[in-house]
């Protein structure tokens, strides 16, 4: 990190407290305030992290007020245009672009890794057939440091490469089981010989009695979905990672915490919750009652698949997210579908809108990505297991990332007690 040039004056009462301003390469500056408790004896107070910054990193860089999202430097729009879910894993890793020999190396590793350890199947079967396929993820993943014990040491490198190859090649494999457990159908093997959408799709759709022919261009738009979801900053699931991380938990337990906090309707359980709304809405005559739903401080009912923390402008995923729904459906034959219409009415409406211009809200990556996952034949409930599988790329570089720095301390954020000042213990006869 670059040495500071400015500072900033803190004062109060009859203290004064100079603090260095970190320039990032992209961003707002950054005031450290990592000595205001030891010289200043006060702490800051920012409940949801809406001006903190907990880290620095050199992965991921949104720019909210243009509308702007960059792995590694690269554009999202390029990248979905022109590269491929494994590249942009292999970008995110390791932090440049692959040549041709070390993309095929990479490949190899991951498709090395696509199989689950057998004993993993009867592990599924203690499960209800009918939990939510995040349920049987969060913990599946979570096990595999039953299963994996040569790469827990997250101290040895080598060990912490492992697990990073192990993850990428075995999520897919474990959402899908995660399908067809919740369906009732027989598990389906990894094929080495398909490319990583297309193996993902294999295993959710195929069936032993029969044939499966993956469409190439089904698994470029769901290989598009995976580039669109790898990462995303500090997002409340990564930052979940990165939280639990922090303590020297194991990598399968931290990606394991990480799909446990995707799992809520404000964060990547919204494709669902989107999915779900448009089908509520069903026709476009209906939009109007929604949007003053969503406007009634008294209702908690939102817009689900709008708004975002950090973009005050498009989500540039959106924008992708929406070409790739019509290609697809064009492509499948579907014509006159409704739920698009609905949410194409939906945006166009919420955009004229005072209370959404006025805040800022725009579609995020969620609007559409449920249509496009519907239209391929998923269940809203894969919704989210499948933003898990795209994210864990970022999930484990940003972990690798915080392991490898060695400022890194465990997160211990501290409070604004509100509580009962000191008291004495009263017996229960004097309650
Ligand atoms: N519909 C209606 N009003 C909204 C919406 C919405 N979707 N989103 C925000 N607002 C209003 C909110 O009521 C608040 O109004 P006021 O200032 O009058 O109190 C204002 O806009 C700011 O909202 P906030 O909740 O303080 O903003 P936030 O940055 O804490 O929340 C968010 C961001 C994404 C949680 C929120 O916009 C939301 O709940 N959206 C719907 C869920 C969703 O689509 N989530 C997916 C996010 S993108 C994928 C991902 O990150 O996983």
């Amino acid at each position: 990190m670059a040495e500071p040039k400015k500072t900033a004056t803190l004062s109060f009462g009859n203290t004064s407290i100079e603090l260095p301003i970190l320039t990032p390469t992209a961003g707002p500056d950054v005031i450290d305030i990592r000595k205001l408790y030891g010289e200043g004896e006060v702490f800051t107070y920012d409940p949801g992290f809406t001006s903190t910054a907990a880290c620095d990193s050199a992965i991921t860089y949104i720019d909210g007020d243009l509308g702007e999202l960059l792995y590694r430097g690269y554009p999202i729009e390029q990248l979905a245009d022109k590269s491929h879910h494994l590249e942009v894993c292999f970008l995110l890793l390791y932090g440049e672009l692959p040549n041709a020999a070390q993309m095929e190396d990479f490949e190899r590793r991951v498709t090395r890794h696509t199989m689950v350890h057998e004993q993993i199947h009867n592990f599924f079967r203690g499960f209800r057939r009918d939990s939510h396929p995040m349920a049987t993820m969060v913990g599946v993943v979570g096990a595999l440091s039953a299963f994996y014990h040569d790469s827990l040491d997250i101290s040895d490198p080598w060990h912490r490469e492992v697990a990073a190859i192990r993850m990428i090649a075995k999520l897919p494999t474990i959402a899908a089981m995660a399908y067809k457990y919740s369906i009732g159908q027989p598990f389906v093997y990894p094929r080495n010989s398909l490319d990583y959408a297309s193996n993902f799709l294999h295993m959710c759709f195929a069936v032993p009695c029969e044939d499966y022919v993956v469409q190439p261009a089904l698994a470029k738009a769901m290989d598009r979905i995976m580039m669109l979801h790898a990462d995303h900053e500090q997002n409340a699931s990564t930052s979940t990672v990165r939280l639990a991380g922090s303590s020297g938990a194991n990598p399968f337990a931290c990606i394991a915490a990480g799909i446990a906090c995707l799992w809520g309707p404000a964060h990547g359980g919204a494709n669902q919750a989107c999915l779900e709304m448009l089908r509520e809405i069903g026709t476009v005559d209906r939009i109007p009652e929604y949007i003053k739903r969503a406007k009634d401080k008294n209702d908690p009912f939102r817009l689900m698949g709008f708004g975002h923390r950090v973009y005050k402008n498009f989500d540039p995923r959106a924008k992708v997210m929406k070409e790739s729904a019509d290609e697809v459906l064009d492509l499948l034959g579907v014509h006159n579908n409704e739920t698009l219409k609905v949410a194409k009415e939906l945006e166009r409406i919420a955009l004229q809108d005072d209370y959404f211009v006025e805040k800022k809200l725009y579609p995020n990556v969620d609007f559409y990505s449920g249509i496009i996952l519907e239209a391929m034949g998923f269940p809203t409930s894969m919704f989210t297991p499948i933003f898990a599988v795209s994210r864990t790329i970022g999930w484990i570089s940003q972990w690798k990332e915080m392991i490898g720095d060695p400022t890194q301390k465990i997160g211990r954020p501290r409070q604004l007690y509100i509580g009962q000042p000191r008291r004495d213990y009263v017996g229960v006869d004097h309650r």
